[in-house]
């Protein structure tokens, strides 16, 4: 029987990754360096810091910035990102999910967000759900991202529930492995990844039946 649940905010909630990309790309391109959609997956789940080092690194830029620097970067593309979200409202958030918040409400399952995202609580809000989480990890606090399970663990200890009683919900293949070696239940949702080592894989979340997700 599970007893909570831990989701991934960007690519599970909503669909946020197509905004990074545009921010990653046009910082990117001002040094020089084109990524294409291939190499952004590689940026799913991935901290920001660690983004920017893995573009400079992929062009060849990676001896070239001062640390100082590269805080500059990487706020000068969230500052961009932040404005692409201007507009984000309910509509935005993915297939299902409204609905299965609503429904682990009513059975008194707690939520939680164990997202690399230090935007989460601003884009919950404007989403309309922030009030389904009990709480947000936030990833200052972590020793490791993504694919280390701490995040999960925090973010199900969060709520009251043992990790071995949670359900996670991922859309990366860092997320999946991170869910899994903290001892949690997979759930992987893509329509065009395949989700290594997920315990269940689907491709939204108007596939899954809450009353069998809890009997895993
Ligand atoms: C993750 C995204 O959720 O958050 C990554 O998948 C992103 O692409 C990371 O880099 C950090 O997000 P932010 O909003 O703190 O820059
Ligand atoms: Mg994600």
């Amino acid at each position: 029987m599970k007893k909570g649940f831990v989701f991934d905010l960007d690519g599970v909630i909503t669909d946020t990754a197509k905004f990074h990309y545009i921010a990653w790309k046009d910082l990117a391109a001002n040094l020089g360096i084109t990524i294409d959609e291939t190499f952004n997956e590689t940026l799913k789940g991935i901290s920001r810091m660690d983004s920017l080092d893995k573009i400079l690194a992929y062009g060849h830029r990676e001896n070239d910035f001062t640390t100082a620097e590269k805080e500059a970067l990487a706020k000068k593309k969230n500052d961009e990102y932040v404005k692409l979200l201007a507009d984000l409202s309910e509509a935005d958030l993915l297939p299902g999910v409204h609905d299965f918040l609503v429904q682990a409400k009513k059975r008194n399952i707690p939520c939680s967000i164990a997202s690399a995202s230090k935007n989460a609580p601003m884009i919950l809000e404007k989403l309309g759900v922030l009030e389904f989480f009990g709480h947000i990890v936030d990833p200052e606090t972590l020793k490791k991202g993504k694919p280390d399970p701490e995040i999960f663990v925090k973010a199900a200890e969060s709520i009251g529930v043992a990790p071995n009683d949670a359900v996670g919900f991922e859309d990366a293949q860092a997320g999946i492995e991170g869910i899994k070696a903290a001892g949690m239940y997979a759930v992987g949702i893509s329509a065009t990844e395949v989700l290594a080592g997920a315990d269940l894989q689907v491709a939204s979340m108007t596939e899954l039946d809450i009353e069998q997700l809890i009997n895993q």
